[in-house]
């Protein structure tokens, strides 16, 4: 399979480009909504056969800690990858348009939604799901959402969780601003982030109070 073609994978920076994007589109979407009601959706998938026949890329990756091989389209959406060539139903789809959260993946080690990165986007990388989210941390992160409560119908929980490891892997002890901005990108419909604000504060480090948002 020529790779010499292949588009370069993304440097840090446009990755760090695409979570800023996403934030700053979540904050948008939300006020859209209040002001004028549900938006549509209207970013079509990528379509998966080019003239049909066998997938004309192949896909070097590391997933969940594993290498894998796998033949398929360049411009195949990774959120549609995971869940529906690969299986990995924990990564959820919702808007599909960057602006919830809920199919967050680390993609060599920073959260980004996988709805917006590409097959290609991923080659040479090192991708982890929320089914491959382990460690210490993420233990710590996942058993202080059940503590409490941080959660009610569970769909955002996995992005959440994802979020929430990549923050206090780089920031331990975070304040109650620092948290809202990690999580700027990560909509919650159901609980009103009070659990989720005190199951981050449970799993840092520090486990003090977190300030109250102003
Ligand atoms: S499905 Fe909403 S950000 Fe990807
Ligand atoms: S718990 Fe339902 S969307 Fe967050």
């Amino acid at each position: 399979m020529p790779d010499n073609d292949s588009p370069k994978y993304p440097e840090g920076e446009a990755k760090l480009e695409i979570k800023r994007h996403s934030a700053a589109a979540s904050i948008q979407d939300e006020r859209i909504a209040e002001e004028s009601g549900p938006q549509e959706p209207s970013m079509p998938e990528p379509v998966k056969e080019e003239g049909g026949g066998e997938p004309p890329f192949e896909l070097t990756f590391r997933l969940n800690g594993e290498e894998r091989t796998i033949g398929t389209w360049p411009a195949r959406r990774m959120l549609t990858l995971l869940r529906e060539d690969l299986g990995l139903t924990g990564t959820k789809r919702s808007c599909e348009i960057g602006r919830c959260g809920a199919c967050m993946v680390l993609l060599d080690g920073e959260p980004v939604n996988s709805c917006l990165l590409s097959a290609y986007q991923c080659s040479g990388a090192d991708l982890v799901t929320i089914e491959g989210l382990q460690g210490e941390r993420a233990g710590r992160v996942k058993a202080a959402f059940l503590q409490e409560g941080g959660f009610q119908c569970g769909y955002c929980t996995p992005g959440m969780v994802i979020s929430v490891s990549s923050l206090l892997e780089h920031n331990p002890c975070p304040s109650r601003l620092e948290t809202e901005e990690a999580l700027a990108g990560n909509i919650c419909r159901c609980t009103g982030y009070g659990s989720i604000f005190r199951a981050v504060c449970r799993a840092s480090e520090g486990q003090g109070e977190m300030p109250p948002a102003e």
